[in-house]
This record gives C-alpha cells, structure tokens and sequence, in this order.
C-alpha cells in the first residue's frame, strides 16, 4: 500500500489528524491495534478547550458536538466546607465545552467512514521502518497476512503503550516523569448531575471532582489509595465517601445511583523529548501524560495535531518545512506548560500521604489566594480554557 502520511494509532489523536488532514486534500492510513468497539468502550474525560472546540469545527465533525455539548463558563473550587466559583467568562472571555471523548471519537470516526478512508482495526505487530530516509514505512499484520504501507511521513498516535517512542533512540531521547502517590477511583453514574459547573473539591479527607456527560449522566472522582481496586468500593461506600468531600449543601443535593462504570486510574506526569525523530512526529499520549486534574489529555494531543497538521500541508502545498522541522519544539512548548498546570491542580487540590501541617497550611493558603485574587483567578482561568495555540 502506499499513502502520504501512515497514521499509527485510531485513538482521538490519530483520528482527528487524519480528518483535518483529509479536508486538506492530504491522504493517510490509520493503523488501530484493536477493535473500533473497544476503542470507544473507553471512558475518558470531556472537558474540551477552545482550541479543540475550533478543531473540531475546521474538522467538519462540530455538529453533533454544538448539538448535545454544553458550553461551560466557569468552575466551582471547594475547601472543605467553603466554596468559591472561578468565572472563565468574566476573567478570559473564553469558556470550555463539556463533551465526552468517547463522543469525539465516535464523531471522528463516523467522519472517517464519511470520507471513505482507510481505518485499519486489528493491526499488530505494526512496526515503523527507514524513518531517518525519505521513504519510510510501516510493516504490520492483519487478517492474518502481512503488509507494507510506505509513506512519506509516519505520524506517532499510538498511545503511552505504543511502539513509536520506543524508535527515538536512546541516545537522543530524554523521559521526564513524575509518579502520584494516588489514583482516582471513577464512577459512571444514570442521574442528574450535582451541580451545572464541575465541582473540584480539596478535603481534609482527599480530593474529589464532580462532573457530568449529560443532564442524566454523571461522572465522580475520589482521590484513593493506589493499592485499591474497584471492587474495594461498594457503590454506597462511594457515595458516603464523596459525600464526605464535597461542601454539604451539595453533599445534600446529590442524587445517587448503581455505578454503570467504575475504574481506578492511576496519576502520572510525563514527557518525552524529542517529539519527532526523522520522518516520524508522535503525539498525545505517545510522547505525553498529564493528570487528570487539569482536563489537559485530550487537549494535549489536539494542540499537538493542530501543529503536525499545518506543519504536513505547508510541506505539501508549498514545500515548506518550517513547521516540520520545528514540531517537537513548538509542540514541547505549549505542553510543558499544560504539563505545569495540571501538576500545579493536582497538587493544590490533593491530599499527600508525607504532607507535614505546614505543607497543609500552604494548600490552604494558595487556595486562599485563588479565592481572593483576580490575578491567580485569571492565571487559573487561562491555562483551564487553554493557552493559545
Ligand atoms: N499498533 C496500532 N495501534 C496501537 C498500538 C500499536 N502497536 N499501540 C497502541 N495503539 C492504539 C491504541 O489501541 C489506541 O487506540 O493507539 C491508540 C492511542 O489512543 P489514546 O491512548 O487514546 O491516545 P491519544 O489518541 O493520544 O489520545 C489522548 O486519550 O488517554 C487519553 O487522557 C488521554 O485524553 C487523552 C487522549
Ligand atoms: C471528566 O468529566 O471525566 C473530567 C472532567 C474534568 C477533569 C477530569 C475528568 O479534570
């Protein structure tokens, strides 16, 4: 087989680059390991930047989104018993839209099908070749017969699990990280949400977040021990616990129900540098991860994307390679400071197991600032809605 660009990975990242590629007349291949049900069984978060929200309208892919998303113009903070809003609106003029990724992804890919594209499932053993010539290309079986699709770019998306990184050779190839002593234990749940606005809550008990999908479909977090699983924790023993961690007029308000999904994920920050290595370009989760505290995952890899996607249509329009040659940089800027503040949500809103009272006191005290400042408010705001790309 033969295509301009061989995407490897039919997650969000892959998908979208592939869709704005298409509507820029650029051709490409996706290589998804597994099944397209299995890739949409995954619950993941759905707070998009505005950024994404513009994507997704220069995608084609924005109407069902406008449709049954909702525009959220701020965010409620909880300490303890205390509660304070931060108004995107007022401090940005920018808000974010509340849409589930699963729902991205079933749009991207219904788009795909639209287009008649080329949406491998059930690839393995997919292995990049020649990525330092100009003719590189990616081996892979399926259905049970080998093949070769050459390329002239390879775009890495798939995935922290997935074999592209792996090719950036050691020696040239820098991985930060930083591990959090905790996971988020997740409940799907059929009732009304708690709250119109997320709720992130810092307790004395832990954080928790409240979220929703739609009027009837509702998403909670409790920050748990890493050492849990799911079936440590009755339905009820989660709805007595984040009830314990949110203000009690909400705890009042909140309507439970049996979980439709439960799952602990674990916390982690993480980076690799470079983000391309020859002809190849990762990006989202392939070159980074963020924790969930900030919304920034889905986010991430739609910055990285809107970046490799001008960067291959300049090339191929105009021959340019400007952006080619500058995408790990340009992209590593923008996420080292998603990277700072979804690091900076997580530790302002998290219990540490070795936090001493001073370090209890300064949470507090930054929290405080956050409450009483415009300034932090702003800053808060800002990087929330999504930093310009
Ligand atoms: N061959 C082909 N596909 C692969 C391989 C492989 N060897 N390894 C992994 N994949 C596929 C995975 O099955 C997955 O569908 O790559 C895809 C990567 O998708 P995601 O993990 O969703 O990553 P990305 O598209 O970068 O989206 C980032 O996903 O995990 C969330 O929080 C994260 O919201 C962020 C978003
Ligand atoms: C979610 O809705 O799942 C969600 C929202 C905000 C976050 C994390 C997850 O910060």
């Amino acid at each position: 087989m033969r295509t301009q660009v061989a995407i490897i990975g039919g997650g969000p990242a892959g998908l979208l680059l592939s869709q704005l590629l298409h509507k820029a007349g650029v051709a490409s291949v996706v290589l998804e390991r597994r099944s397209r049900e299995y890739v949409l069984s995954r619950i993941r978060a759905g707070v998009l930047e505005t950024g994404l929200v513009n994507l997704m309208h220069e995608a084609g892919i924005a109407e069902r989104m406008d449709r049954e998303g909702f525009i959220h113009d701020g965010t409620l903070i909880a300490n303890g018993n205390d509660q304070f809003r931060i108004d995107f609106k007022e401090l940005t003029g920018s808000h974010v839209m509340v849409y589930g990724q699963t729902e991205v992804t079933r749009d991207l890919y219904e788009a795909r099908d639209a287009a008649g594209a080329t949406v491998m499932h059930e690839c393995s053993g997919v292995k990049p070749h020649d990525l330092t010539t100009d003719a590189p290309y990616v081996t892979f079986f399926h259905e049970g017969a080998v093949h070769r699709l050459d390329c002239d770019f390879i775009a890495g998306c798939d995935g922290f699990h997935g074999p592209c990184r792996q090719e950036i050779p050691l020696s040239v190839r820098r991985e930060f990280e930083k591990v959090y002593p905790f996971g988020w234990l997740g409940v799907l749940s059929e009732t009304p949400p708690v709250d119109n606005e997320l709720i992130y809550s810092n307790s004395e008990r832990g954080f928790a977040l409240c979220s929703m999908r739609n009027a009837n479909l509702s998403r909670y977090y409790i920050q748990c021990q890493l050492s849990d699983t799911p079936d440590d924790w009755t339905d009820d023993a989660f709805w007595d616990e984040l009830r314990r961690r949110i203000p009690e007029e909400a705890a009042d308000r909140l309507v439970t129900g049996p979980s439709i999904e439960k799952s602990i994920a674990p916390l982690r920050s993480f980076v690799c540098e470079p983000m391309q290595w020859g002809r190849m370009f990762l990006c989202g989760d392939a070159a980074h991860i963020v924790p969930p505290t900030g919304a920034k995952g889905l986010n991430t890899a739609a910055s990285d994307v809107n970046y490799l996607w001008r960067a291959l249509v300049a090339w191929y329009n105009d021959g340019e390679r400007g952006g080619i040659d500058t995408y790990s940089e340009t992209a590593l800027a923008r996420i080292w400071k998603a990277e700072r503040f979804s690091w900076w949500m997580t530790t302002l809103l998290h219990r540490l197991p070795e936090q001493s009272e001073f370090d209890i006191r300064m949470q507090d005290a930054d929290i405080a600032y956050l409450q009483h400042s415009t300034a932090a408010q702003t800053a808060m705001a800002e990087n929330y809605v999504g930093l310009p790309y």
